[in-house]
């Protein structure tokens, strides 16, 4: 198919868009407008660039604005068949390929390869093609076409046998897998993964660990050959390059919004809340398996019993925001989360002190008054891409904050020197890090801390996306 004249320049394409909808009562579509790394990214290019955003129609909000031809400027929602989108979302993006990534199988009784399995990937198969059909339309001669994560995998390559004209970008915003634990996946479909991303003229990471990790999967699985600096693969007579972006704090957007009233009167709500004095240790994330969250309540845990000076003295707020809650791993992981929350609190707490404050309902507002007053910044992922709160929190913080944080995440490649950073899964040692972190003396904390927003804010969302698209020769 060729591209019109009309066509756009510059694409992105992801699961989740810019904007949802929702049906009132009375039949009227409301719309709101989301945030994240990309939306800040490109704004970069502003409006005038006449961008195009291809995503996915993903609740029936979504699905009934699409009918009635509702979209907003440069916003091209797509709509396949809801089973299709499930089984794709949810059955393959979330519980097959987010599980790889993360390293979070419970083998021996995950993962589960059997004919319903097939069924769901041929749902990916279809999702991902519908995509390349949606930008091979949208696209004018010579474009450049930025693809998001691992929702994505397949488009590169679909969108290449469409329009080779185009210049494609992939950018994968989770960790990518080592090649042992990649290899669970049935081999054809292994393979299709990693020819889909090579589809791409560069296929972009957050880190040089999971772009060095995806080169190790090309070359173990496909038999590629990556160059000696580790910059490309060659497969099949194609050189794809391979680049490294680590998505930075977007400082100007958090600093105003940290400054506004509402966050003013939830640090007050807050503050009373867990008591006059009282140190916090603070975590928030969507309550995500591979955010350890149950680890980092055990580990508080064993900071009152193995320093009892820290009861009355410490709480830990902890906001776990509900995702994924179509899967049962994610609803039972949202229960356990709860739980464990409950056990401290019943174990330690007295009549005048909580020690764990859990919030599940999702207040971006709460959140930052939360960074602002944290002592003490828990971020402890069993594997994450990179992880913006452990970027976020020093940005905003008023005191300074100590980090805590996981060595798998891929923010450890730019914040490691300042934080304290654990073992995920060895709560001993995160129970240490906890206290050496509240008992930091407060110019060191400071001063760790400015080095952390420093090193949180080198790479913008504007930057990170313009480099993206120089890098594409745009
Ligand atoms: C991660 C993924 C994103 C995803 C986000 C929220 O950051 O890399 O692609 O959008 O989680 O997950 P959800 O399933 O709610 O879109």
């Amino acid at each position: 198919m060729e591209g019109s004249s009309q066509g756009a320049r510059i694409l992105v394409a992801s699961n989740r868009g810019p904007v949802s909808y929702t049906v009132a009562e009375d039949g009227t579509l409301g719309s709101r407008r989301g945030g994240g790394g990309v939306v800040s990214g490109l704004s970069a290019i502003g409006p005038d660039a006449g961008a195009v955003w291809v995503c996915a129609a993903l609740s029936d909000g979504d699905r009934e604005a699409v009918r009635r031809g509702v979209a907003e400027p440069g916003v091209r929602m797509i709509a396949v068949p809801p089973e299709v989108f499930h089984a794709a979302y949810n059955d393959i993006a979330n519980s097959v390929l987010w599980f790889v990534h993360h390293l979070l199988y419970q083998t021996p009784f995950e993962p589960v390869f059997d004919e319903e399995f097939r069924d769901h990937w041929a749902a990916y198969e279809a999702y991902n093609e519908a995509f390349a059909d949606a930008l091979a339309q949208e696209a004018a001669e010579g474009a450049a076409v930025l693809v998001q994560d691992y929702h994505l995998a397949l488009v590169p390559a679909l969108l290449r046998e469409r329009r080779p004209d185009l210049r494609i970008g992939h950018f994968s915003h989770t960790p990518w897998a080592p090649p042992d634990y990649f290899r669970l996946l049935p081999d054809d479909v292994a393979a299709r993964l990693l020819e889909g991303v090579l589809g791409a003229d560069r296929a972009a990471f957050l880190t040089h660990r999971w772009a060095a990790a995806f080169a190790a999967c090309c070359a173990d699985v496909l038999g590629a050959e990556v160059s000696a600096d580790g910059g490309s693969v060659t497969h099949r007579g194609r050189t794809t390059r391979l680049g490294v972006h680590g998505l930075g704090a977007d400082a100007e957007f958090l600093r105003e919004r940290a400054q506004r009233p509402d966050v003013v009167e939830r640090m007050a709500a807050l503050r009373a809340e867990a008591g006059p004095g009282r140190r916090l240790i603070v975590r928030v994330d969507r309550t995500e398996l591979s955010k350890n969250i149950v680890r980092g309540l055990y580990a508080y845990r064993r900071l009152l019993t193995e320093h009892p000076g820290w009861r009355e003295r410490v709480v830990h707020v902890a906001f776990a925001y509900p995702s994924r809650q179509d899967l049962a791993s994610y609803r039972e992981y949202t229960a356990e989360v709860s739980r464990v929350a409950a056990e401290v609190n019943d174990e330690f707490g007295t009549a005048g002190w909580t020690p764990v404050i859990l919030k599940v309902d999702d207040d971006f507002a709460r959140s930052l008054a939360a960074y602002r007053l944290a002592d003490v910044a828990l971020v402890n992922p069993i594997r994450d891409g990179m992880n913006l709160v452990a970027k976020e929190v020093p940005v905003v913080s008023d005191q300074g904050v100590a980090l805590v944080l996981s060595r798998e995440a891929g923010a450890f490649e730019e914040l490691g020197a300042d934080a304290f950073t654990v073992n995920p899964y060895d709560i001993r040692a995160t129970a240490v890090a906890l206290n050496e972190a509240l008992t930091l003396p407060e110019a060191d904390r400071a001063d760790r801390s400015k080095r952390l927003a420093a090193a949180a804010t080198a790479l913008p969302p504007t930057r990170w996306f313009l480099d993206q698209l120089h890098a594409l020769d745009v």
